[in-house]
C-alpha cells in the first residue's frame, strides 16, 4: 500500500510538472503571438527590402538634417520605455504621448513616416512602425559611425499613447534612481551605462543646463563637481540671457561621432548633464566607464556592448498579440 502510494504521488508530481512546462511554453508562444516574437530576418520574403529602404531613408534624413540621428536614436529609448516599443510615441493628438515636455524636443518623425510610405507600397500593410523606429535607430548610430547590430524584428504597433504615461529617466537623477528605472525594464547596470553612453551624439537644451553652471543650488557659482575648464565653454555657449531654444553638445568635442569620447568626457566631468556627471561618482557604474575606456578588466567594447543593450531595450514590452496592430500611417492608429 505504502509502495503503491509513493509511485502513484510520483506519477501525479510528475504530471504536474509535465503540465506546468507546457503551461510556461504555451505562455512563452502565446507572448510571441503564435510565433510572432521578434526575431532577427523576421519579414523575410514578405518585405526583402525592409532594412535597405528603412536605411535609405534615414540616410537622406540625416544628410538633410544631421540632428535627425541623435534625435531617432532618443526617439527609440523614449517609445520603449513608454508602454514599451510599440511606435506609441510617434502617435499624434492632443494628449498622445509627443505631447508631453520631454518628447517636445524630439526629432525625426518626418524620416519615420516617410520611411513608413515608402514601405507601404513595397509590401502594404506588412512592417510596423515600432519595427521601423527600431531599425531607423540602428541606421542612427551607423550613419554618425557606431557599429551596427542585427535587429529582432515582428514588433506590432501599440493603440493607446498618453501624455500622462510619459515618466522617464530625468536629467537631475542620481544614480540609484537612473539604475531602479533601468531595473525596471529589465536593464541592468551595464545597459544603463552603455545606452546613456548613446549620449555621444546629439545636443541637450540650454534650459536644462544653464542652472549648474551659473548658479548651481543658489550658490551663485557652478556646480562645483564640474570641471572647471569646462565651465566657461558652456557659459558661452548658454548664456543666461540667451536665446530660450538654444542647445549644447552632449559630447564635447565629438558630437557627431558615435564613439567613446563621451564617456572620456564622464571621466574628466566635461558633461553638462547632470544625470551623466554622477555615473562617475557612483562606484559600480564608474567601474563599467573604466571597462567601456578598457582602463579596467574584465574590458567592454563599447561598440560591442552598445549593439547588445540596444537589442534588449529594443523587446522591452513589445506588442506581438491581439494587443497591437500594423498602422498604415505611424501617427494614426488604423
Ligand atoms: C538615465 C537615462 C537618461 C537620461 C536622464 C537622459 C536625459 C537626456 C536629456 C535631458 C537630454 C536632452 C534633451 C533635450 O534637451 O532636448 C537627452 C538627449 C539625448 N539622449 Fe538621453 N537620457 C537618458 C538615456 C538615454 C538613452 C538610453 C538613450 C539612447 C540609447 C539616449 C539618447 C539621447 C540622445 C541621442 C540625445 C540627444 C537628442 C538630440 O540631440 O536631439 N538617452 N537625454
Amino acid at each position: 500500500m505504502g509502495r503503491g502510494y509513493n509511485l502513484l504521488s510520483i506519477l501525479v508530481t510528475f504530471l504536474v510538472l509535465v503540465a506546468a512546462v507546457t503551461a510556461q511554453g504555451n505562455r512563452g508562444s502565446s507572448r510571441g503571438g503564435g510565433g510572432r516574437r521578434p526575431r532577427v530576418g523576421y519579414y523575410g520574403n514578405r518585405c526583402r527590402n525592409v532594412e535597405s529602404i528603412v536605411a535609405s531613408v534615414v540616410r537622406a534624413h540625416v544628410r538633410s538634417n544631421p540632428a535627425n540621428a541623435p534625435g531617432i536614436l532618443r526617439m527609440h529609448f523614449h517609445d520603449c520605455f513608454v508602454r514599451g516599443c510599440d511606435g506609441s510615441v510617434l502617435l499624434a493628438g492632443d494628449t498622445s504621448e509627443r505631447t508631453a515636455v520631454p518628447n517636445r524636443s524630439l526629432r525625426g518623425f518626418d524620416a519615420i513616416e516617410e520611411a513608413k510610405a515608402r514601405l507601404e507600397v513595397a509590401c502594404p500593410r506588412t512592417v510596423s512602425c515600432a519595427d521601423i523606429l527600431t531599425l531607423a535607430a540602428r541606421e542612427a548610430v551607423v550613419l554618425t559611425g557606431g557599429q551596427g547590430w542585427r535587429v529582432p524584428l515582428g514588433r506590432l504597433d501599440g493603440r493607446i499613447s498618453q501624455a500622462s504615461d510619459v515618466i522617464l529617466p530625468g536629467p537631475f537623477d542620481p544614480v540609484d534612481k537612473q539604475k531602479r528605472d533601468f531595473a525596471a525594464k529589465t536593464l541592468n547596470t551595464i545597459d544603463l551605462v552603455t545606452l546613456v553612453g548613446g549620449h555621444t551624439i546629439g545636443t541637450a537644451g540650454c534650459g536644462l543646463v544653464r542652472g549648474r553652471f551659473f548658479n548651481f543650488n543658489g550658490t551663485g557659482q557652478p556646480d562645483p563637481s564640474i570641471n572647471p575648464r569646462f565651465v566657461p565653454l558652456v557659459q558661452n555657449r548658454c548664456p543666461l540671457t540667451g536665446d530660450a531654444s538654444a542647445r549644447v553638445d552632449l559630447d564635447d568635442g565629438s558630437v557627431g561621432r558615435f564613439d567613446t569620447s563621451f564617456l572620456r568626457n564622464v571621466r574628466s566631468s566635461r558633461v553638462v548633464l547632470q544625470s551623466d556627471l554622477v555615473l562617475w561618482r557612483d562606484p559600480e557604474t564608474r567601474g563599467i566607464i573604466e571597462r567601456l575606456l578598457g582602463l579596467r578588466r574584465p574590458s567592454l567594447r563599447f561598440g560591442t556592448e552598445f549593439g547588445k543593450s540596444m537589442v534588449k531595450m529594443s523587446l522591452i514590452d513589445v506588442k506581438t498579440g491581439s494587443d497591437g496592430e500594423i498602422r498604415r500611417v505611424c501617427s494614426r492608429i488604423n
